[in-house]
């Protein structure tokens, strides 16, 4: 077992090459030499009633320059809320409680609301899901792509209506079309329309959640297809949230799967998917088709998320978990990375292992049977 950074270490070079590409200059705190996005410990709870919503708990990744990561889980996981927390666009009763979050090395978590304006849709944007609710239906495309220019860059109604123009001729929608309101565009245009929205003020990162998801699948491979070519021209960095492994596998340079706020598994797509390592991973993997596997049976997981007023003590995936053993169900388990570069927080994969993938006995996989119990070393908790 090999202690690395997460991540793929683009070199100084591509690094230069993509922050060249930038319109406006870095930020004034910005270290040219930092990492572009680094997330770490990031923490947010909800205020339910009388109780807490453990929605995100300890939450770490890195971003690189030029890189598309995918996060995945199941509804209710803490995706969009790792997301929003990220810019702390979020609801007045959630708060970002921990960690930091340092773009281009400036730590957003200690900056105030009103100096954290200065980084959203600026230096990270989002794409929502469902364009038709995210734009405002009565006012045209290209005044709502043109505002954040205005807004955010200061520039002249007559110069951002011109770029709005060439933003939206970028994603394929005609410049005459800048006219529309959001209803007489098809999904698929008024998706474009929120990407040329999101793309509009050059920003650092990306941010796409669930952006396909309400769309037909051959507008779907479009919209996909979209990004990917603005990803390789622009050098965009990404983050793409997805219930659809299949989309991260054909998009995403790396993945990170999460379980009841936590991280599960993080790694290089091509690695987690073939070699999945953390039980949940598995059957996730397990309970999605895949057109290249030849006829099986899709696995389910058995079982429902927690609530996260009370997550489960110890791993949160133990109650759903075939193979939890003792130690399970009270120690958190530690995250590790191995020296093939994923990060795996399951108490089969101790400090010090090798790291090598365990797979779940295929007959009762995803069966939610009781299956033997395996034996491990319970680790200190806390150790990695
Ligand atoms: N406004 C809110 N108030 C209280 N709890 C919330 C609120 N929004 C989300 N939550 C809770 O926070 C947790 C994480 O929610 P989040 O929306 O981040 O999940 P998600 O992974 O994005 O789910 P989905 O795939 O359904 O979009 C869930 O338990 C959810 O019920
Ligand atoms: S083996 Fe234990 S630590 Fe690993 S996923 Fe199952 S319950 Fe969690
Ligand atoms: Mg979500």
């Amino acid at each position: 077992m090999t202690a690395e950074p997460a991540g793929v270490a683009r070199s100084a070079a591509d690094r230069a090459t993509i922050r060249g590409r930038r319109q406006w200059p870095l930020p004034r705190q910005a270290d040219p030499d930092a990492p572009l996005l680094v997330v770490e410990g990031l923490t947010t709870h909800f205020r339910l009633g009388g109780a807490t919503v453990h929605a995100v708990d300890d939450v770490s990744f890195t971003l690189e320059d030029g890189e598309a990561l995918g996060i995945a889980g199941e509804s209710g996981c803490g995706k969009t809320t790792t997301a929003l927390s990220l810019v702390r666009l979020l609801p007045s009763n959630a708060e970002v409680v921990g960690g930091s979050v340092r773009l281009f090395g400036i730590d957003l978590r200690t900056k105030s609301d009103n100096a954290l304006r200065r980084y959203r849709w600026r230096e990270i944007s989002i794409i929502f899901q469902g364009a038709m609710n995210a734009l405002n239906p009565v006012r045209r495309v290209g005044d709502q792509v043109a505002e954040p220019l205005i807004e955010r860059l200061g520039l002249s109604k007559a110069a951002a209506m011109t770029r709005a123009g060439e933003l939206l001729d970028m994603v394929g929608i005609p410049k005459g079309r800048a006219r529309a309101y959001p209803h007489e565009l098809s999904g698929g245009m008024r998706q474009r329309a929120m990407i040329a929205m999101a793309l509009a003020c050059d920003p650092a990162v990306v941010i796409g959640d669930e952006p396909t998801t309400a769309l037909d699948v051959m507008v779907q491979a479009q919209i996909l297809e979209l990004l990917e070519t603005l990803r390789e021209r622009l050098g965009l960095s990404l983050i793409l949230i997805t219930h659809d492994l299949s989309v991260i596998a054909e998009t995403c340079d790396r993945v990170m799967v999460m379980y009841a706020g936590r991280v599960a598994e993080e790694g290089p797509v091509g690695t987690v998917f073939a070699t999945p390592r953390h039980p949940y991973t598995q059957m996730l993997l397990r309970a999605f088709p895949d057109v290249h596997a030849g006829r099986r049976d899709l696995g389910t997981i058995p079982g429902t998320p927690p609530d996260l007023r009370k997550p489960p003590p110890g791993c949160r995936f133990h109650p759903r978990c075939p193979v939890a053993m003792d130690v399970c169900r009270t120690v958190t388990p530690p995250e590790v990375t191995f020296c093939d570069r994923v990060r795996v927080a399951c108490h089969l994969y101790p400090p010090g292992s090798d790291g090598a993938p365990r797979p779940l006995p295929p007959a009762r996989a995803g069966a939610g049977a009781a299956l033997p119990r395996a034996s491990a070393a319970p680790p200190e908790e806390g150790a990695s």
